[in-house]
């Protein structure tokens, strides 16, 4: 069934385990994810167009995969959400609730506090009118391979209440040592900082930049007040090595789309473990 993600995430919130956001690109991805949510007993999270929407083409696309994933997800037996993944304008959100998203997300994380509060509460009238529900960022999450220790880019407590308050979002995307793609080196999350931020607001929080972040602390993560945690990277790696590792010699060449959802669906398993979602559909 399809349901909305706050819904979603306030049993996260309340029972303390995370839900994994994976990256679902095609239509056998998201039919491998509700075979592996519903064998895991696991609700689903879906995101859906990472990429900036500025032609016809992508629109049309993004607007067919919707609709697949939208009935593949009222089809399945756990609860499943889409996400629309970082959109920077007005116009891709709306394109989103269009499309049927259950939550956009509204990205205005580079832009100073007052305008990323300004814009994110322009988000949050419409998409709320639409029953649609709106994850915003604020601190910046940014790439693995660019991070360096700059806690400039951290949330700061004392700004997320105000910025929850004015902006009305549904849930709060953290940085606290998480970055997007692959990282130099051993991510080190600051579980102090995460207390203090959940401890400030009252919405779910969301980790973005799962990827490379050790299996414990995503654990520790998810029973400190992270309800999303958004994988990307992890599954696109697992269906290159599903191809790059399967005996595809000869007529086994058939077996290649099987080996690369089977990847994927491996990873996925391994994410609703760390982060407990397992048996919490039922
Ligand atoms: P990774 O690709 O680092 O797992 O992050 C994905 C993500 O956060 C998408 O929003």
């Amino acid at each position: 069934m399809i349901i909305g993600l706050r819904e979603l995430l306030k049993r996260a919130k309340e029972e303390k385990y995370g839900i994994p956001a994976f990256a679902v690109e095609d239509e056998n991805c998201m039919r491998s994810a509700i075979k592996i949510a519903e064998q895991m007993k696991s609700p689903l999270i879906v995101l859906a167009g990472f990429k900036e929407y500025s032609n016809e083409k992508e629109l049309d696309d993004l607007d067919y995969r919707t609709h697949s994933f939208l009935h593949y997800g009222e089809l399945s037996s756990v609860p499943v959400a889409l996400v629309r993944d970082h959109t920077y304008h007005y116009e891709d959100a709306i394109i989103g609730v269009k499309a049927g998203f259950q939550c956009i997300m509204a990205d205005r994380s580079k832009l100073p506090f007052e305008e990323n509060i300004r814009q994110v509460a322009e988000i949050v009238k419409v998409c709320h009118a639409a029953n649609v529900d709106v994850e915003a960022e604020l601190g910046h999450v940014g790439l693995g391979l660019d991070l360096e220790k700059d806690s400039n880019v951290f949330t700061r407590p004392e700004e997320a209440a105000e910025y929850v308050r004015r902006t009305g979002c549904d849930a709060l995307a953290v940085s606290i040592g998480n970055a997007h793609g692959l990282y130099k080196g051993t991510p080190k999350l600051d579980f102090d900082l995460l207390k203090e931020i959940s401890a400030a607001t009252d919405v779910p929080l969301v980790l973005h930049g799962a990827t490379g972040i050790p299996e414990a602390d995503v654990t520790r993560a998810c029973q400190s007040g992270i309800c999303k945690i958004n994988v990307g990277t992890d599954t696109y790696m697992a269906c290159r090595d599903g191809v790059l590792n399967a005996d595809l010699s000869g007529a086994k060449v058939y077996g290649v789309f099987d080996a690369m959802y089977g990847g994927y669906m491996e990873v996925l398993r391994h994410w609703m473990t760390v982060t407990g979602s397992a048996g919490k559909a039922v």
